[in-house]
């Protein structure tokens, strides 16, 4: 097989273009939404700190192996891992967790689409002064009253989904990397400005403290959840960063992309901590709000400040366009694989695909209100309930479609993708495609995907277990 082909659903035109994209899916709702509100829920410090350990010695790892993989084999992912298992004289088998992780990502797409339309709901809301002078008791009455509006949560949710299927029809090139080039710069241009604005108001140390002050004992609470939210926020275990990493030029260097992707993404997640929470501890509210914390917080921040109307819009804006730029990573991997396997155009397979995400989605749009009561995943005393309505406790349909995703296909997709790089294919395979000047180097991520990543996945899982 030649390996200098161009993929069969384009290529990008540098590399930075996989900078950017790596960087746009990595960076989204994850790190500005479900950071802060994870790290609220988990205690604080100790769950940034598990948070930190896993992207270096897990996720880091998987991103590479995932970026090397796809750019082997130029294909989607489905079609790059039965094809390197192939040529590596494996089982085609290998193709399997390629294509559970093409499914989880289009569950993710489900939700996410949801949540980035609440923010769609904000953009409208703030640029109209829905929120002028709030207190938190309105800010936390206006969110209910989104989220228990099935009407008004379907028709964002079916607009942020039609924003998505119409970059991916448009293609790699036209679509994705054309909306790239804009959206990118103009999320960290935002996101600085409200770092600015944190800085300068709020309470600036009492936020960073928080984030910051590590507790020993809290550690394995959210031991589970850092790992999930760590292959989360950096996108792996899917098959998002494969695809994107079939579209790289040859001779671009994998180990310096990833670092820069990883890096970058760290430093959003931590920079949207630390303008979130002064700005909770100045209004007085619960850092362990859940899901709304950035919903309730930031009206009351930008209702009562100069200029708030403006700024609070622009914010939104951004968290609209983080959330663009990943949701369009998750129907990548699944649109590649049937254009490659139907031969059929982009834009029916978008069309088809976007749609069953956004039906999907419906099950998420419900469980914020009438079908909240309907729990999935139920522990209760007395053993294990899959379906139970009005269950105390338990998980409703997003909950489920969450952790099911987080905690469990995310991090096993990981793990097969990371053991495959690290043990099917051959130590000169991987070599050649790292093309790493330091032998050194090539050695730490080597065994950093052979037995680093694979371990430190297993441990957490046992460790999870064990707590039960
Ligand atoms: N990394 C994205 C975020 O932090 O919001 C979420 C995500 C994108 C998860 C793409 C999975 C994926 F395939």
């Amino acid at each position: 097989m030649t390996r200098n082909a161009i993929s069969l659903n384009g290529s990008w035109t540098s590399r930075w273009v996989f900078i950017l994209a790596a960087t746009g899916s990595a960076v989204g709702l994850g790190n500005i939404w479900k950071f802060p509100y994870m790290t609220g829920m988990y205690g604080g410090g100790a769950f940034v700190m598990m948070y930190l350990v896993c992207i270096v010695l897990v996720g880091m790892p998987i991103m590479i192996a995932e970026t090397l993989i796809g750019r082997r084999a130029r294909m989607s992912p489905v079609n790059a891992m039965r094809s390197l298992a192939v040529e590596a004289g494996a089982s085609p088998r290998f193709a399997w967790p390629a294509l559970i992780g093409m499914v989880a990502a289009l569950l993710i797409l489900s939700f996410y689409s949801v949540i980035a339309g609440w923010s769609l709901d904000y953009i409208l809301g703030m640029g109209t002064g829905r929120f002028q002078s709030v207190d938190a008791n309105a800010a936390g009455a206006l969110f209910a009253g989104l989220t228990a509006d099935p009407w008004r949560l379907t028709i964002w949710h079916t607009l942020f989904m039609a924003l998505t299927g119409f970059v991916i029809a448009r293609g790699v090139v036209a679509g994705l990397e054309k909306s790239l080039r804009v959206m990118m710069p103009l999320l960290f241009v935002l996101l600085l400005m409200l770092l600015g604005y944190s800085v300068t108001t709020g309470h600036f140390m009492q936020g960073f403290h928080f984030l910051f002050n590590f507790q020993p004992d809290k550690v394995l609470d959210g031991l589970l959840a850092a790992m999930g939210h760590a292959f989360f926020t950096l996108s792996v275990g899917v098959g998002s960063i494969m695809v994107y990493g079939s579209y790289m030029p040859r001779q671009a260097s994998i180990g310096a992309t990833v670092l820069t992707v990883g890096i970058l993404d760290t430093l959003v997640a931590l920079t949207a901590g630390m303008a979130l929470f002064p700005i909770v501890f100045a209004g007085g509210l619960e850092p362990g709000a859940g899901p709304g914390l950035m919903f309730v917080t930031l009206p009351v921040a930008f209702g009562s400040i100069p200029f708030g109307q403006v700024m609070g819009t622009v914010f939104f804006v951004l968290v609209l366009i983080a959330a663009w730029t990943s949701s369009i990573s998750m129907l990548e991997p699944a649109v590649a694989y049937l254009v490659e396997r139907t031969g059929r155009s982009r834009v029916a397979i978008t069309t088809v695909l976007a749609m069953l995400c956004w039906l999907v989605g419906m099950g998420t749009v419900l469980s914020f209100n009438v079908g909240a009561p309907a729990k999935f995943f139920v522990f209760a005393e007395d053993g294990f309930h899959f379906f139970q309505w009005g269950a105390e406790g338990g998980r409703n349909f997003f909950d489920s479609i969450d952790y099911l995703t987080s905690r469990i296909l995310l991090p096993l997709g990981g793990l097969a993708f990371v053991l495959f790089a690290g043990w099917v294919l051959t130590r000169d395979t991987v070599r050649d495609e790292l093309n790493m000047r330091s032998p050194l180097a090539f050695t730490l991520v080597y065994w950093s995907m052979r037995v680093v990543a694979p371990v430190g996945v297993l441990v957490v899982f046992v460790a999870e277990l064990a707590k039960q």
